[in-house]
Formats: structure tokens, C-alpha cells, sequence
């Protein structure tokens, strides 16, 4: 990673001014120097914080957050990176507003575009974003879907380009269920040129399209994405090794079957002993909330390898980022 630079110089480069209006809807849509620029804006923005600098970057604008599944991290840090911004964030629980009596996406779409800057939602289906984004008339955030969570992996760059400098050429292990998070980090460590090693039993393996998609982005960039179902195989030689719950939102399937889900998962279960066959100084990762004693030990969630908490805090800077360069002008 290039210098960092000022925020006030970084809002300036091409890389951003091109992603004002802008919908954030998957890593995929974005160039790699888009993506660079942003893990930029959003560490100048950290220090900016840091140092008590005023970074009214969206003075008076409003900001729609839409949630039809629970939330603590993506909602307080667009909440609080909002404010931090100048503007003002609204929580739009989706059992109270009128989607949830049957208002359709597109009316909902069109009657927000008209009195905020930017929507930001939380759902099941990716296709229930993308409609909300082609009725909107402002930028649409994804903030997670079943298939893919965008925002936790910008989050996740930031944190890694903090600990590394560049990111190409760093092996990851996503070793568990095979989820949004592990779409989104195949895509977006693909577009930086990563090695990203997705280790799940065959039967709840990466959706194929993503993969194949990941897998065009990481080759044109010098990076590599695989699957396999040995979690030994994909940790050794890892330099961060990454988790995520083995039962998603949305997937809260009944007692037995969860019970059975976990009992094929525990093999991939990062513990000690998988750590261990990592490259030495191996982070460990997770996008929370955790389940200690199922996807990883909290002997290992809570040790020296953990940058989890680190993890959490970029959720608010990454925002801010993505805030900032897509509000911007609206
Ligand atoms: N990681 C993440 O998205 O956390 P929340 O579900 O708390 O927003
Ligand atoms: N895979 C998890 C991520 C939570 C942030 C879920 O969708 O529930």
C-alpha cells in the first residue's frame, strides 16, 4: 500500500470522485484501484478521527437504513459514521415501515429517493437489493445479504492493509460454512490480487457462480482463489486464517437440523491446533458475532493471533469511506 495521505487529498483523486452516485451493492462492481482508494479514504478518515480533525464531509444529508435482519455493528457504525460525517442517519426497522405490509421495493425506493441522500439495507435475497438500487434515484449500500456482505469485507481490507502494507501475495483461509463472508472475501481479496482458500464440507460449499466470478477478478490481478474441503490444507502456509458463524441469518433452521449442521462443521473449527499449522504470525479473523466453542475456540478468538476487535472498530471507518465517496454531490 502506497503512502496514506490526507482525506481531503484522497476525496480529490479520480478513484473516488468516480464512485460519487455510485450503488455499493457487491465488491465485484468495483475496479482494484477503487477499492484501494477506498481502504485509503477510510484509514486517512481513522486518523483524521484520531486527531479530534473535523470531516463534515456530508454536511446535512440524510442517510435511510433499512434492517429486516438483527444488527450491532453495521447499524452503529453507519449510525455513528454518519453524524461523524455531518449528516444523519435514520434506522428503518423492516417489521415497521410499509415493506412489511407488502409495499413493494420499488415504491419504497422511489418515495426514499425523494427525501434522502443514500439507503442503506439489510436483507435475505441479493435481488432484493438490486431492486431497490435500479428504483432508487440515490446510492443503494448493500449491508449484507445471503449472498454477499460487502461492507465487512472493505472493513476486512482496511484491517489487513493496517497490519501488511500491501495485500497481494498474502495467503487467507475462510475455513467453515460457505457463506456471504466467504463470497464477499473471495471476491474482494480476488480484486487484490490475494490467495484466497476457502475450506467447507462439499455439501455447504461456495455458491459456484461467485467462485467462478472470484476467480476471473483474482486472476487478472496475480491472485488465486480455491475451494477445498481440508481445512488442515487450506490453513498451512496461511497468513490470516478467517471464520464466520456455521448458521446465518436467515438459515435459523430448526433445533435438530442446526445441531446437525454443527456436528459436520466441527472439524473446520478454528482451534489451536489449525493455527498452529499456519505461517507463523497468522491472524486470526472473524466478522462477529462469534460463537465460541463452535466456529472457534475462545482460547483462539481471545489470543495474541485475534484481530477481531480490530475488525469491528474499521466497520466505522470503512463506512465512512464508502459514505463519504458515494453521498458525496448527491
Ligand atoms: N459483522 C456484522 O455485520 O455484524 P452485525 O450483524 O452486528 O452488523
Ligand atoms: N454469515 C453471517 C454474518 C453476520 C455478520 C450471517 O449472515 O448471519
Amino acid at each position: 500500500m502506497d503512502r496514506i495521505g490526507h482525506w481531503h487529498e484522497i476525496m480529490e483523486e479520480e478513484a473516488i470522485r468516480g464512485l460519487a452516485g455510485r450503488d455499493f451493492l457487491s465488491l465485484a462492481d468495483f475496479e482494484p484501484g477503487e477499492i484501494r482508494a477506498l481502504i485509503r479514504l477510510a484509514r486517512a478518515l481513522k486518523a483524521a478521527r484520531r486527531q479530534g480533525e473535523p470531516h463534515r464531509l456530508l454536511e446535512g444529508r440524510a442517510l435511510a437504513m433499512i434492517f429486516r435482519k438483527p444488527s450491532t455493528r453495521t447499524r452503529v457504525a453507519f449510525e455513528v459514521g454518519m453524524v461523524e460525517l455531518g449528516g444523519y442517519p435514520l434506522y428503518l426497522s423492516g417489521s415497521e415501515i410499509q415493506l412489511s405490509r407488502g409495499e413493494s421495493l420499488a415504491d419504497t425506493a422511489r418515495v426514499l429517493s425523494r427525501m434522502v441522500h443514500g439507503i442503506m439495507i439489510r436483507t435475505f435475497a441479493q435481488e432484493e437489493v438490486e431492486e431497490l438500487a435500479r428504483h432508487a434515484s440515490v446510492p443503494v449500500i448493500n449491508g449484507l445479504t445471503d449472498l454477499l456482505h460487502p461492507t465487512q469485507v472493505l472493513a476486512d481490507l482496511v484491517t489487513l492493509s493496517e497490519k501488511w502494507g500491501e495485500l497481494s501475495g498474502h495467503r487467507l483461509a475462510y475455513v467453515g460454512d460457505g457463506n456471504n463472508m466467504s463470497h464477499s472475501l473471495a471476491l474482494g481479496g480476488g480484486l487484490m490480487g490475494m490467495e484466497i482458500v476457502l475450506a467447507t464440507p462439499p455439501e455447504y460449499a461456495p455458491d459456484q457462480e461467485v467462485l467462478a466470478k472470484a476467480r476471473r477478478l483474482a486472476g487478472a490481478q496475480g491472485g488465486r482463489v480455491e475451494w477445498t474441503d481440508d481445512p488442515r490444507a487450506a490453513v498451512r502456509g496461511a497468513h490470516a486464517i478467517y471464520t464466520d458463524t456455521w448458521v446465518s441469518m436467515g438459515q435459523q433452521t430448526s433445533g435438530e437440523a442446526r445441531e446437525a449442521k454443527i456436528a459436520r462443521l466441527l472439524p473446520y473449527q478454528v482451534n489451536r491446533e489449525l493455527l498452529e499449522l499456519a505461517a507463523p504470525g497468522a491472524l486470526v479473523m472473524h466478522c462477529l458475532p462469534a460463537h465460541r466453542g463452535e466456529e472457534a475456540t475462545g482460547e483462539v478468538l481471545d489470543g495474541p493471533a485475534s484481530i477481531i476487535f480490530d475488525q469491528a472498530e474499521n466497520r466505522l471507518h470503512a463506512h465512512k469511506a464508502i459514505l463519504a465517496a458515494l453521498l458525496r454531490g448527491v
